[in-house]
Formats: structure tokens, C-alpha cells, sequence
């Protein structure tokens, strides 16, 4: 029997996996092991994934914990090191771009084992991103690059990888949201939070959002402006929340909260009329919603989301936010389709490809 090894380190890697782990679980050939780094370890940042998404806990907990970026992929190198020599798995797989996928990339290349990377291939094409590095790091080192789309197989091809190691199985994190819709959709967490009309929902985390106080306290801003015409719910971030607390920036008019796990957040998400983030995922998740997405950033690695879904970018700059919000909400945004391959069954098709490679 052959050993896939999960590594996985922060929240958006879990949602991820969940699919995955269990497409995998119903191949008699292949037996797995999943590694957390713990890189996230709040309650809210983790272990509620785990237990929303029917997760067992990890087999390893490695306690990377915080730091800067070289402490956090130093320390995760370091424990996966020693863990790939101790069990010597067939195959790693790892999903996204956080630091711990970098870590686990570069561990099991070093030590020639099979290297499979789910969600290879996405570009913001800016290197201020440390997202983007790692993105461009695994993709050289993976040894079997699993795409969402069709714009993530071109920009591989134009970095030289060659066609056989490009697999394009769709977009895994949808299988999760699909997966998890109706239960989500249950817990009826807009009406527990008396939200009874039309609402939004924010999410904001990126260090260029939230590190320069100017740049936080002008998105703030907006934010109030929009809930001048509609609740605007923010999901803060414990990065968000120790910025707004240091600036003691107070937003009025906003409701803010604490991190939620994936079924309520699913819940929340999913009755908005509209999205505000700065998040790669929640760009994903509202395109497959059919809900309005504005996207507090310059760029995205997921362009799909703009030029089929239903995301907008509209940066941070106060006026561009405001306009298009107010014109999302008279009804004058775009509609939208769901990318082909983001139905569901990536992570069949995945487990069926490592069946294969493993
Ligand atoms: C990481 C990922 C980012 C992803 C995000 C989702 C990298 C480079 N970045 O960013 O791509 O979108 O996760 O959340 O890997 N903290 C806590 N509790 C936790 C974890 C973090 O309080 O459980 C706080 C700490 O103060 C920490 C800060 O959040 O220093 C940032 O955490 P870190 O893991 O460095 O990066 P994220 O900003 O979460």
C-alpha cells in the first residue's frame, strides 16, 4: 500500500484538504497521513475547520506557531525534515501558497519524494505578495502540478513545465462549499445575527491592507460609508483585530466579529448580497455563489473569478470602493457563471490521479 502525506498549516489549506482526505480514504491502494505545521493554531483559526469539515485530528502537530517569514518556513522545514525521513511517504501533497506549503515543497524535493501541488499555477504577477513567491517556489519543485483552470495551465506552460506534469482537476475548494451548502445553510446564522434584509460581508487580512494604519483606517472608511446603506458584517482577522486595536481605530456603524468557522461563515456568506475581501478563497467561493465580490487588492491570482465570476477589483482606494458597492447594490453588476471543473468532483479526480503517481 502506498503513503499519500497531507501537509497543511493554515485556514485556508483545511477546507482544501477536507475533499481530498476523503477522496482518497475510498482508494483501497492508498493509505494517508496528514501533517499540520501550525502555522494557525487559535481554536478559530484551526481546529473548528477540522471539526466542521469532518476532518480527523492530524496524525502530527508540528507547533511552527508565528514569526516572521523566514522564522515561520525555517522552523516548518526543519519538522518536515525529520518527519518525511522518519515516515517516507510514496507522495506529498500539498495545497495553496502559505508558508508551510513552501516548507513541505522544498523538504520532500530535497529528499527526492514525489511532490504534488494542488492549486499550481495561479500568478498575481506581484512579487509584493509573499503568496506569489511561494506560489512560484512550489511550482518549480512540484513534481505533479494540479490546476483549478485553464489560465493556470497557460502561465505554467509559459514558465516551461512541461505538459505531462500539468493536471487540470478544477477547483477542490468548491467541492468543500458544495459539500457543505445545505448544512450551512441550516445553522441560519444571518437570522441569529438579526440580520433580516439585505447585508454584506468583509473579510480583510492582507499585510498591505491592514499593515499601513492609512491605508486600514481609508478602508475602514468605506466600510462605514457602504453601512450607511446596508449592515456590512467584518470578519476581522487576529492580524485585523491587533492592527485595529493599536491604532484604536473604533468603526462605527460596522458589525465586527471574530473569526468564524467554516459552516457559519459558509452560513453568512452565502445569504449576503454582497462580498467585500481581500482573501484568494472567498474571491472563489463567491463566484461559485453567484454572489457580487469586491476584491480589495490590485490584482488577483484567480482571474477566472473576474473574467467568468463575479468579482470586481476595486483596490483601496475609499471612492472606487464606495461607487462600486453602491452600484453592485442598485443591481447594475455583472451576473456571472461558475468555471467549467469547479463541480464538485476535483478531489475525486485527484484521488484517481494519485492512485496513479503515488
Ligand atoms: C496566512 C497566509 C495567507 C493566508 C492567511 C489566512 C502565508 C505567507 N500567509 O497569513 O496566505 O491568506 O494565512 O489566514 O502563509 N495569528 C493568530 N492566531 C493564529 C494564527 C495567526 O493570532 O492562529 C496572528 C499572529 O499574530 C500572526 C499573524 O496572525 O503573527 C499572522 O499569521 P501568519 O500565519 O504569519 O500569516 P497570516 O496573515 O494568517
Amino acid at each position: 500500500m502506498r503513503t499519500v502525506l497531507h501537509v497543511v498549516g493554515a485556514r485556508p489549506n483545511f477546507m482544501k484538504l477536507a475533499p481530498i482526505f476523503r477522496a482518497v480514504a475510498s482508494r483501497k491502494e492508498l493509505r494517508q497521513r496528514v501533517v499540520h505545521t501550525g502555522q494557525h493554531y487559535d481554536e478559530k483559526m484551526s481546529e473548528v475547520f477540522f471539526r466542521d469539515l469532518g476532518l480527523p485530528a492530524p496524525d502530527l502537530n508540528l507547533g511552527v506557531g508565528s514569526g516572521t517569514h523566514a522564522e515561520q518556513t525555517a522552523k516548518a522545514l526543519v519538522e518536515l525534515e525529520r518527519v518525511f525521513i522518519g515516515e517516507r511517504p510514496d507522495l506529498v501533497s500539498v495545497v495553496g501558497d502559505v508558508n508551510s506549503t513552501l516548507a513541505a515543497a522544498l523538504a520532500a524535493a530535497k529528499l527526492r519524494i514525489g511532490v504534488s501541488h494542488v492549486e499550481a499555477g495561479l500568478r498575481s504577477f506581484d512579487r509584493s505578495m509573499p503568496e506569489e513567491i511561494n506560489r512560484l517556489v512550489v511550482d518549480r519543485l512540484a513534481d505533479h502540478l494540479l490546476t483549478p483552470s485553464a489560465d493556470a495551465d497557460e502561465n505554467l506552460r509559459r514558465e516551461g513545465v512541461a505538459p505531462a506534469r500539468i493536471h487540470r482537476v478544477g477547483n477542490v475548494m468548491i467541492d468543500a462549499l458544495y459539500g457543505s451548502l445545505h448544512v450551512a445553510r441550516s445553522l441560519r446564522m444571518p437570522a441569529k445575527m438579526g440580520l433580516t434584509g439585505r447585508y454584506a460581508v468583509c473579510t480583510l487580512h492582507r499585510p498591505a491592507n491592514v499593515d499601513d494604519p492609512a491605508i486600514l483606517s481609508r478602508v475602514l472608511g468605506a466600510l462605514e460609508e457602504i453601512a450607511r446603506e446596508l449592515p456590512v458584517v467584518l470578519a476581522a482577522h487576529p492580524r485585523t483585530r491587533a492592527r485595529m486595536d493599536s491604532l484604536g481605530l473604533v468603526p462605527h456603524g460596522l458589525t465586527v466579529i471574530e473569526p468564524l468557522g467554516y459552516l457559519e461563515f459558509l452560513s453568512l456568506t452565502s445569504g449576503a448580497a454582497l462580498i467585500l475581501t481581500d482573501s484568494g478563497g472567498l474571491q472563489e467561493e463567491s463566484t461559485a455563489l453567484g454572489i457580487p465580490c469586491l476584491t480589495l487588492r490590485e490584482n488577483t491570482e484567480r482571474p477566472i473569478t473576474v473574467d467568468e465570476g463575479t468579482n470586481t477589483l476595486v483596490g483601496s482606494e475609499p471612492r472606487r470602493i464606495i461607487e462600486t458597492a453602491r452600484h453592485v447594490l442598485a443591481g447594475e453588476g455583472k451576473r456571472g457563471r461558475v468555471p467549467e471543473l469547479w463541480d464538485g468532483r476535483a478531489a475525486e479526480r485527484i484521488a484517481e490521479l494519485y492512485g496513479r503517481i503515488a
